[in-house]
């Protein structure tokens, strides 16, 4: 059976247009006239509050911050049940964007960031301190952080990554650097130390569980 992917998409986000808010559109409005890097889809968020409502994480770790709009959703779906979140971010500027976005949004308390290279910053993480680790920052960096990422989880704890599908959908012979560090990575995930799926919402999210 054919379907048409964004008709479904645009059925599903008209369905969910009140439980979607703050969107990625709000967001976006409210920070302003800035370049920032692309963000989760609404489409995404709503899978991720499922997700952490379910598993009522106390620590989460988010690389790659940008304005916040993850962010925002990750905490206010931690938030009643007392979790917390730690976001890494190479861009100070983009930060300060970020720290206006969640404390509009009232979670700016449970959010603590942390500014530099995610692949050194993760390295001061005890082992197996999170419950819920989201991996969105550079994509050339997923396959050089998984040993990383898996190290800081804790067993049972779900692994969530986003644009992992849509972009390496080309023939092979056109991938960027960044769309091979993206197979690479797939490859890394679906070799046994995690249950996982990947699916084709947004540009593609990876939904894992540390075995
Ligand atoms: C795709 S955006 C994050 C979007 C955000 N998670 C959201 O959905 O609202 C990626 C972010 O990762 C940051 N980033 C890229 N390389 C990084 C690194 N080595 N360490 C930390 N942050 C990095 C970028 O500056 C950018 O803001």
């Amino acid at each position: 059976m054919y379907f048409d992917y964004k008709e479904a998409v645009d059925y599903i986000a008209e369905i969910y247009k009140e439980a979607d808010k703050p969107t990625v559109q709000e967001i976006t409005d409210l920070s302003g006239n800035i370049d920032f890097d692309p963000v989760i889809e609404d489409e995404i968020a709503r899978l991720f509050r499922v997700l952490l409502k379910s598993v009522k994480p106390k620590r989460v770790l988010e690389i790659g911050l940008s304005i916040g709009f993850s962010t925002v959703h990750i905490a206010k779906a931690i938030k009643s049940f007392g979790g917390n979140l730690i976001t890494l971010e190479i861009d100070e500027e983009i930060a300060k964007v970020a720290k206006k976005n969640l404390e509009h949004f009232e979670v700016a308390d449970i959010v603590e960031m942390r500014f530099g290279d995610a692949q050194e910053l993760i390295k001061e993480f005890k082992s197996e301190s999170f419950d819920v680790v989201f991996q969105d920052s550079s994509k050339r960096l997923y396959p050089v952080m998984f040993e990383e990422c898996l190290r800081v989880l804790r067993k049972g704890g779900l692994f969530l990554i986003d644009d992992t599908l849509f972009p390496v959908m080309t023939a092979e012979d056109d991938w960027s650097a960044s769309d091979k560090a993206i197979h690479r990575f797939n490859q890394l995930v679906a070799d046994g130390k995690l249950e996982s799926t990947i699916l084709p919402i947004g540009e593609g999210c990876t939904v894992a569980v540390k075995l």
